[in-house]
């Protein structure tokens, strides 16, 4: 790919006059996470000032790439002043085979874009933003550098579970923010689950009426015991949902909301009892007040079919650049479609001989269903246990301790794999047993050690897995589980700044990777975590705020 020819499709947004006087001398070089492919800073010299801020030549702001790149410019925090008849901003578009190719060019009088497509603006506006720096004379400006940088993975994931505890629309969009800072490009948004459904649909009202509080939770020094205090209901109203979305957009963020489906769904049974097995003995269901893996499963039946069309009918809607739906599809218990009736009749009308199949067959179901609405779905990596699905399918591998390893199966059948082992990228795991860590125990059983160095040393394109297979590499994700997560700053920090960690190994080659030198340039966020007031972990495990 880093061969390959840039071709100038484009030289139309050339600006006739420069007006920009050069900063002073800027002394110090930008720590950017991630660190681009190539990066030349001239340290010593006049940068490119932002005393008045960038001024946008009208040429540029006429032209749809011109636009989206101020807007993507003002979405990263850059001071941009739009339509003078005077300019320091030029963009092109190149030909390049990694749709977010771009590079920089920053001269004391010009900032020069070129870019594979509207997709790598946000990263150059990124590196921008990460770039600003105080000039000799305490202005603040751009050092003159080149930068060439496209990433790795395409698919640069975080996952949020708004189910477990709430997070509201303001900690959402935060997260959204530092996810952009590191040029994450997708949040998968876990919006149903046994203990709460956070979604509003309005063809299914009692999914929000009913599945949207509970009756109390496990508390958090206890998971087996709980607090014996009612919920409020919390959810994301449509219009709240649009809202995030369009935010997200704003970032280059991609929404990818999950709907779990055949497990984990007791929420949406305790709204419509009809949607499961009803026909089972003591079948009480209801919305979950513990963790784990809990027995309530959609039925296969037409009530439920129909029910799971209109909810991905109006999801598909709220979420219009969605290109995949998450349909869940982990620890989905077989034991009530063992016991059921009605669903030993299906398996036979069906001719399926076990329980999987059902599983199964709800997958199917659910990819033919999100394909008439031109989405692929994504499905935790239990999805390909019990049978081939469509090729199309995307496995999220999850299980880092079940062999054969779901990553090579699922590379193998010819999918698509997102990583996201729990070996490395659960972000709601503790990150070591350093005594400032307020989840420290001396004698205690913190045993997962997930610290940024951790999820750094991660390679996500393994040596083991033939060449032919790392096109299937799409992606990777770290998942931010929240039963033990029940405000922002502890949100914050679990997340900072293993994201930043995250974000590195998804863009960079694993070889090209230093623990070492990276943690200089974490340091260097520090500031602007600060300003963010961001809860972020500090190295000795202390926590910012
Ligand atoms: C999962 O952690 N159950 C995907």
């Amino acid at each position: 790919m880093k061969s390959s020819t840039k071709i100038v499709i484009s030289t139309l947004l050339c600006v006739p006059l420069l007006w920009a006087a050069p900063s002073a001398p800027v002394e110090i070089s930008p720590a950017i996470i991630p660190q681009p492919q190539q990066l030349q800073v001239s340290t010593g010299q006049p940068g490119f000032s932002l005393k008045e801020g960038i001024r946008v030549h009208y040429k540029v702001s006429r032209s749809e790439l011109g636009r989206a790149a101020i807007r993507a410019l003002m979405a990263a925090g850059l001071p941009v002043l739009p339509e003078e008849n005077t300019g320091e901003l030029t963009v092109e578009l190149v030909q390049h085979t990694n749709p977010e190719w771009h590079s920089i060019c920053v001269t004391p009088e010009l900032i020069t874009l070129q870019v594979a497509s509207e997709q790598a603006l946000h990263a150059a506006a990124q590196t921008l933003a990460q770039s600003v720096v105080q000039a000799a004379d305490g202005t603040p400006a751009l050092p003159a550098m080149q930068v060439t940088d496209a990433p790795l993975l395409h698919y640069r994931g975080l996952m949020l579970d708004p189910c477990r505890h709430p997070q509201t629309v303001e900690e959402t969009c935060k997260m959204l923010k530092i996810m952009a800072r590191y040029k994450l490009n997708r949040l998968h948004w876990h919006l149903a689950d046994d203990q709460g459904w956070r979604i509003e649909i309005k063809s299914y009202p009692r999914l929000t009426e009913v599945g949207s509080h509970r009756s109390e939770t496990p508390t958090l020094a206890n998971h087996e015991q709980g607090d014996g205090k009612p919920t409020a209901p919390f959810y994301f109203t449509q219009e709240q949902v649009r809202h995030i979305v369009g935010y997200a957009n704003s970032l280059g963020i991609t929404v990818i909301p999950e709907i779990e489906v055949p497990g984990h769904s007791s929420a949406a049974i305790a709204a419509y009892p009809e949607l499961g097995n009803s026909d089972i003995p003591g079948y009480a269901p209801h919305v979950a007040t513990t963790w784990g893996v809990l027995p309530y499963t959609y039925a296969p039946k037409g009530v439920t079919m129909h029910f799971l069309s209109s909810v991905f009918a109006e999801i598909c809607e709220l979420f219009p650049r969605a290109e995949f739906v998450h349909i869940g599809g982990d620890e989905a218990p077989r034991d009530q479609w063992q016991k059921s009736p009605a669903v030993q009749q299906f398996m036979s009308r069906q001719g399926l001989c076990h329980t999987g199949q059902v599983q199964h067959w709800f997958t199917h179901r659910m990819a033919e269903l999100l394909a008439g609405h031109g989405r692929r779905i994504i499905g935790w990596d239990e999805i390909i246990d019990d049978g081939a699905l469509p090729t199309d399918a995307v496995v999220m591998y999850w299980r880092s301790w079940v062999r054969p390893c779901a990553l090579r199966r699922a590379l193998r059948a010819g999918h698509d794999v997102i990583q996201s082992p729990d070996s490395h990228f659960y972000f709601n795991f503790s990150q070591g047993k350093l005594p400032a860590d307020p989840r420290y125990k001396p004698h205690g059983s913190l045993t997962a050690e997930q610290d940024w160095r951790h999820v750094y040393s991660y390679n996500p394109i393994p040596a083991d897995i033939e060449p032919e297979l790392h096109r299937h590499l799409i992606g990777l994700q770290a998942n931010c589980w929240s039963e033990s997560i029940a405000d922002s700053a502890k949100l914050e920090y679990q997340c900072v700044p293993r994201i930043c960690a995250l974000a590195e190994v998804a863009w960079r080659p694993a070889a090209q990777r230093n623990a070492d030198e990276f943690l200089q340039r974490i340091i260097a966020h520090y500031s602007w975590f600060d300003e963010q007031q961001i809860n972020y972990r500090r190295e000795d495990g202390s926590p910012a705020r």
